[in-house]
């Protein structure tokens, strides 16, 4: 096995590297965009959010013992509470009230700010928890920047779906140009489909790279054809209105103001 000076492996160096970067990001996230005037804070899902959470907690507890922490699901809720920081549910964040800001990690970001989410199967929860925020920060390490969506994350859109609609959710998404999408499976040595933390299943289904929204010419033969190519905002509203379908793991850089509950738009993304 090949080592560099460093005495590690090239595979761990790419390791240390992307951790590094992960760490990285998340601290100045926190830094430029937790105020500590906050009193709601949203918490994402995945190893990136690790470190978010790690940030937060270090800025003790004069800071952060006025603040309410709202998870995206069960990884998350333990993050939180492992802590030491205040944990409650969403639906406990009454109506009419929003959160100040939700960090949340990726598995691919355009230069839009457009995102493929999911990766760890939270999507639903983190986007409920997204859609409730004033603020939406993306913290990604330095792998998950693209030009285009489905060009990095080559695993496809994750799909929340009941599972008795899956058949069916798979044949829409061929249909429409999707490369094989699959239902996706537990880990080795767990059979069957892998469950989400709301009882659903996850369909993977990988589209050729999307194109954004506002490119006139290209919206115009993507309009008239039926080829697979999709732009962002036109595949996400085809999608979450396929029978059986929960939620999509799209989420939408389009100007946060139009999403009446929230700030959908991530304010920032950091590599
Ligand atoms: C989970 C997610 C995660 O934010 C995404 O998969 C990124 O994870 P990681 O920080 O581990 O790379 O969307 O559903």
């Amino acid at each position: 096995m090949s080592t560099s000076q460093s005495g590690l492996s090239p595979e761990e160096e790419l390791l240390k590297r992307v951790e590094s970067s992960k760490r990285k990001a998340a601290y100045k996230a926190v830094k430029d965009y937790l105020d500590p005037s906050y009193k709601r804070i949203g918490i994402g899902s995945g190893s990136t959010v690790v470190y978010v959470v790690e940030a937060i907690a270090a800025l003790g507890p004069d800071v952060t013992s006025g603040m309410i922490f709202y998870p995206t699901g069960a990884q998350s809720e333990e993050l939180i509470e492992t802590a030491g920081l205040t944990l409650q549910p969403i639906n406990k964040l009454p109506s009419g009230q929003q959160l100040d800001v939700a960090f949340d990690g990726a598995d691919e970001v355009d230069t839009r700010l457009n995102l493929i989410k999911g990766g760890g199967a939270c999507l639903w929860q983190e986007k409920i928890v997204a859609t409730a925020a004033k603020k939406f920060v993306c913290v990604a390490d330095y792998r998950k920047l693209s030009p285009r969506l489905g060009i990095s994350w080559r695993k496809g859109i994750p799909i929340e779906v009941l599972p008795m609609a899956a058949p069916r959710v798979l044949d829409e998404l061929k249909r429409i140009g999707s490369e094989n999408p699959k239902i996706r499976l537990g880990l080795p040595g767990k059979a069957g489909a892998i469950v989400t933390d709301n009882g659903m299943w996850i369909i993977d289904a990988p589209f050729p790279p999307l194109m954004f929204p506002d490119d006139d010419e290209k919206r115009e033969r993507v309009q008239n054809a039926a080829n697979g190519v999709w732009f962002v905002d036109d595949l996400a509203d085809h999608l979450i209105k396929i029978p059986g379908v929960a939620e999509i793991g799209l989420f939408s850089g389009k100007n946060g103001q139009e999403v009446a509950t929230g700030a959908q738009k991530p304010v920032a993304a950091y590599f």
